[in-house]
C-alpha cells in the first residue's frame, strides 16, 4: 500500500521546491550519477508534484508516476511530461520503456522496495535512487532536541547496504554509490 501524500499536496512545493536548488543540486546530481543525457526517456517514480519531471522535461521525454491523485493534480500543467497514476510495486509500462528511472526520496515509502526495484529493472535500463543515508545523518539542533527522531528515521529508511542488495538482486548489476552532501547533512 502506498503512503498517502494527498493531504500534503497543496503545500508541498511551498515547503520544498526551490528552483535554483532543484536545478543546481538535485537535477545536476541526478544527471551526473545516472548519466542521463538529453533526449533519453525518463520515468520519475514517486514524482509527487512533478518538481523534477518539470525540470527534466526541458531536455527529456518524461513520465511522472505517483499514486496520489492530489499530488499529480499539482504536477499537471507544469510542463510537457506524461502523468500516470500508479504504484511502484506494479508499474503499468511495457518492458524497457525507459532509459532511466529517477527515484527521489521515495524508497523509504515503499512497502516492498526490493519488489519495486525488480519492477523498475523490468521497465527501465537504468535507475538512480536518491535517499538519505540515515547511518550518517546529522539532524543538528533538531536531533539534539528530539533524540528519538533519528531512531525513528533509521527504522523508516532502508540502509544504503540494503538498497545495494535490492539493486543487485535485479538486472541492475553495476551498482555505484555516490555521496552527495547538502548543507543540512
Ligand atoms: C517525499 S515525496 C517525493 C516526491 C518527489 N520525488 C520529490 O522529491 O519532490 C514521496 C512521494 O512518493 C510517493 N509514493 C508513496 N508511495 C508510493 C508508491 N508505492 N509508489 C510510487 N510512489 C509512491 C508519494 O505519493 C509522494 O509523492
Amino acid at each position: 500500500m502506498a503512503v498517502d501524500y494527498s493531504r500534503l499536496a497543496a503545500g508541498y512545493d511551498r515547503g520544498r521546491a526551490d528552483d535554483a536548488l532543484d536545478r543546481d543540486y538535485w537535477v545536476r546530481g541526478l544527471r551526473e550519477v545516472g548519466q542521463i543525457r538529453p533526449g533519453q526517456r525518463v520515468l520519475d517514480l514517486g514524482a509527487g508534484t512533478g518538481r523534477f519531471s518539470r525540470l527534466f522535461s526541458e531536455t527529456n521525454d518524461v513520465v511522472a508516476l505517483d499514486p496520489s491523485r492530489e499530488m499529480l493534480d499539482v504536477a499537471r500543467g507544469k510542463g510537457p511530461f506524461g502523468i500516470v497514476r500508479g504504484d511502484a510495486q506494479r508499474l503499468p509500462f511495457r518492458a524497457a520503456s525507459f532509459d532511466t528511472t529517477i527515484i527521489v526520496m521515495v524508497i523509504h515509502h515503499l512497502a516492498d522496495f526490493p519488489g519495486a526495484l525488480a519492477e523498475v529493472s523490468r521497465v527501465s535500463r537504468g535507475v538512480v535512487v536518491a535517499t538519505s543515508d540515515m547511518a550518517h545523518r546529522n539532524l543538528g539542533i533538531m536531533g539534539e532536541a528530539f533524540p528519538s527522531l533519528l531512531r525513528i528515521d533509521r527504522a523508516r529508511f532502508p540502509s544504503i547496504d540494503e538498497i545495494v542488495r535490492g539493486l543487485e538482486a535485479t538486472r541492475f548489476r553495476d551498482v555505484r554509490i555516490e555521496a552527495v552532501h547538502t548543507a543540512a547533512s
